[in-house]
């Protein structure tokens, strides 16, 4: 069944959070913690295009269509004919063309997202795109700090500070998280070596800062990022061979380690009710330790748990009628 034209005309894209307003992200949020009608897409059909790799998003996606009664179809990039030239947006209008009312993209290239949102008429929803946004994850983001501080009435973030630990050079969710949580009235301090974490960040409208020790008693979430060797010292577009954690951006992972793992040390020395977020997939033992991805201030699979119920909203507010 191809998506009628009233279809179309009710639909609309999530791109990015970095252009929404408080009212509009506070609503999609409202509208998760309301839960979406199970069922209530039924007939509806998702399709992810994930031309780089995914375990949480792309599950999640489809845990979340699946509820609402949506088909689903799952096109990997490698499987793809992407790997005979094809253009990501001649995959996309073609998928499209086979009658889909949603596209869930993920690619490697910042812009994907928008690029293929220009040039089909479904929803397109961006599942991250190179070092740009990664809005889905923002936003389960946002509903599990409000959830564990006691903020889900209002979704006013106000008085929280959340320190994004790491590698934010390389990181389309913190590009989100800073968008999103801002937007919400947290305050965000972006924590890690000039490398990881420039001064130019503070143009996101963050605090930038590298000593995570003296921030660790006054903050309410380190949200700890995961080493993105992969994207260090890409020559040309070239991806990096697997495994090579060779790079330019940190003097070594054993200096990167004394200043700024989580580390069950660092852990105790955090406020009564502060919470350890990571948005997946953790290297245990370089930026996080297993004693604290495991221990009791972790929210790490609340996140995940709410990652499908924030993209049921999504879906929701893609493609429903109510906005
Ligand atoms: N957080 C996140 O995007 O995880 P995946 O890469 O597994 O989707």
């Amino acid at each position: 069944m191809s998506p009628t034209a009233a279809a179309l005309a009710t639909s609309r894209s999530l791109l990015g959070l970095q252009n929404m307003a408080r009212a509009e992200i506070a609503g999609l949020l409202s509208r998760a913690r309301a839960g979406e009608p199970e069922r209530s897409l039924a007939g509806r059909l998702m399709a992810n295009l994930f031309f780089e790799d995914s375990t949480r998003t792309m599950t999640s996606f489809s845990v979340a269509a699946k509820r609402l009664g949506m088909q689903t179809i799952n096109l990997r990039g490698a499987a793809s004919s992407v790997s005979k030239g094809e253009t990501l947006v001649d995959t996309a209008l073609n998928v499209e063309a086979m009658g889909v009312d949603a596209l869930v993209v993920r690619a490697r290239q910042s812009g994907a997202a928008v690029g293929i949102a220009r040039a089909v008429k479904c929803a397109v929803i961006n599942a991250g795109d190179g070092r740009h946004e990664h809005p889905t994850q923002g936003l389960l983001d946002a509903y599990t700090l409000a959830e564990s501080h006691g903020r889900l009435e209002d979704f006013d973030l106000a008085g929280l500070t959340v320190a994004i630990v790491g590698d934010i050079a390389s990181s389309r969710v913190a590009r989100s998280n800073i968008a999103g949580l801002g937007a919400l009235g947290a305050n965000v301090v972006c924590v890690g070596p000039p490398g990881l974490a420039p001064a130019s960040l503070k143009s996101l409208g963050c605090e930038v800062s590298a000593d995570l020790d003296g921030l660790l008693p006054v903050i309410d979430a380190v949200m700890v990022l995961r080493m993105q060797f992969e994207r260090h010292d890409e020559e040309g577009g070239e991806k990096k061979p697997e495994g090579d954690r060779r790079s330019a951006m940190i003097a070594s992972v054993r200096d990167y380690r004394e200043l700024y793992a989580m580390t069950p040390a660092r852990a105790e020395r955090m406020k009564k009710g502060a919470v350890v977020m990571h948005p997946g997939p953790m290297n245990r033992g370089l930026e996080i330790d297993a004693e604290v991805a495991d221990g009791p201030r972790s929210v790490i699979l609340r996140q995940v748990t709410n990652g499908a119920r924030v993209r049921m909203a999504v879906l929701g507010w893609c493609l429903g009628r109510d906005g």
